[in-house]
């Protein structure tokens, strides 16, 4: 069987969460093959609101399988802290959370390092959510790392001991910042007793001979395509792949068995952090959008920034990962607004363009704007794709055209029955 990919088309929080967990129950498998506890996934079922960071959105689906993959960095930490949630939610995932064995460890000392790193940039500060993301991906790419295999060996601790050793010399040369040490050093050791209650598995393996047996699989992005490693706009970006690209390598699967690519995009665009957005609103509709939206971020509670929806920006992300369908979210947010906006083209040093510049992070870049009038009317209660306004149709239908890629399915709100398929 085929594997079909979920991943966000924007700078993250396009509401990946909702879907995956949405869409997982057509599924046997739900792999995360990127990021780690960056990640802040919200899903809304009956009422309750859960938000997870390292554990894949399908572990709400009774007797689906849920692996985090070899391409994910992972916290002990935080990962305790989301299994304890889950616990406490009577949610039964024991059987069903694998963990690949070459899933490398975010160490206290690599959240330390992202602190002094950010605290080194001054102005330029990426506006990391500080979960030790960037260090831990430099020591898997400079051959340091330790991974959830490791925790197994007899050496572990002497292994662990020479890499803090290292990370300690590197810290001096940053500006000095708060960091208690000790005591995230103390909850390491007791989330990697927790952790060993998991099964660790050669996910390579697992993976592909699921896909022989005929299983069907989901990969689950985390972050958004313009935050990718190496098309993001860099340096604001992750440490990771984030694009159709990372399934491969963060999971171990081939580019020929990847089916539908599912780009999630909300219905208007936004962005935590520094960095590069075209589209951005300083003005009342962007505190509008955040107002309504609730924009404000899943895993460090800071405000989101707000801007219309970029088509240059989809149309990059959409040929970068090969998307086939697209799921519009957070249409419901867009319920008040009389005119919507959306950059057809952008506008820089004297010229029209589609395209984005590889200066985007240097030069001041101008949205060409077209005005599509508003529904104003509440979506709620609405059931059917055929139900919405004439207006929202219309502004789906335009969308559609401008980024020549199906429209699947639009979501209008953030509890799961709240998606439409068309
Ligand atoms: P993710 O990181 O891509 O999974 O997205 P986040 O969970 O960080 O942010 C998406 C936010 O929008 C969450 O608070 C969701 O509950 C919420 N959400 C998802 N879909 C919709 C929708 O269609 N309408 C509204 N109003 N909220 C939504
Ligand atoms: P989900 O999966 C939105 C942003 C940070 C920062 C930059 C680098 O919930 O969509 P990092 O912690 O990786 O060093 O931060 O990337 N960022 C996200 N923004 N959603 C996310 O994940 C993000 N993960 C990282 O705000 O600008
Ligand atoms: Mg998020």
């Amino acid at each position: 069987m085929a594997v079909d990919v979920i991943l966000g088309l924007q700078w993250g929080d396009e509401g990946k969460g909702k879907i995956v967990d949405f869409l997982a129950d057509k599924y046997d498998l739900v792999c995360r093959f990127q990021g780690g506890p960056n990640a802040g996934h919200t899903i809304k079922i009956a009422g309750k609101k859960y938000v997870l960071h390292t554990i894949p959105s399908g572990v709400f689906r009774e007797g689906i399988i849920n692996i985090i993959g070899n391409g994910v960095v992972l916290d002990p930490i935080t990962m305790v802290r989301e299994l304890t949630s889950l616990d406490e939610a009577g949610i039964d995932y024991r059987d069903r959370l694998l963990v690949s064995k070459k899933a490398h460890l975010i160490l206290p000392t690599h959240r330390y390092l992202d602190a002094a790193s950010e605290a080194s940039k001054g102005e330029g500060k990426i506006g990391s959510t500080l979960k030790g993301i960037g260090p831990a991906y430099m020591d898997k790419t400079g051959r340091n790392g330790l991974r959830v295999g490791d925790i197994l060996s007899p050496d572990f601790e002497q292994k662990y001991r020479s890499i803090r050793q290292k990370h300690m010399g590197l810290i001096r040369l940053y500006p000095e910042v708060q960091f208690d040490l000790e005591g995230e050093e103390k909850k390491f050791f007791e989330g990697l007793e927790s952790l060993r209650s998991l099964k660790f598995v050669n996910s390579e393996y697992y993976i592909n001979h699921a896909l022989t047996d005929g299983r069907k699989i989901l990969a689950e992005g985390a972050q958004g395509s313009m935050l990718d490693i190496d098309f993001g706009t860099y340096p604001f970006v992750t440490s990771s792949n984030t694009i159709s690209a990372g399934v491969c390598s963060g999971l171990g699967i081939a580019p020929n068995r990847i089916r539908e690519v599912i780009g999630i995009a909300k219905a208007y665009c936004t962005r935590v952090g520094s960095g590069p957005f075209p589209t951005e609103l300083m003005d009342q509709t962007g505190e509008k959008l955040r107002a309504v939206g609730h924009e404000f971020g899943a895993t460090t509670g800071r405000p989101r920034r707000c801007g219309w929806l970029d088509v240059p920006q989809l149309l990059y992300t959409i040929m970068l990962n090969g998307v086939t369908q697209i799921i519009i979210t957070k249409l419901d947010v867009l319920d008040t607004f009389e005119q919507i906006r959306v950059a057809t083209h952008y506008s820089y040093e004297g010229v029209q363009s589609s395209e984005i510049p590889f200066e985007i992070t240097d030069i001041p870049i101008s949205p060409v704007w077209e005005d599509i009038s508003g529904w104003n009317t509440s979506l709620d209660g609405i059931h059917e794709y055929h139900q919405l306004p004439d207006k929202a149709r219309a502004y789906i239908s335009r969308l559609e055209k401008l980024l020549s890629t199906p429209i699947s399915m639009v979501s209008t709100g953030p509890e799961r029955e709240k998606l439409l398929p068309r």
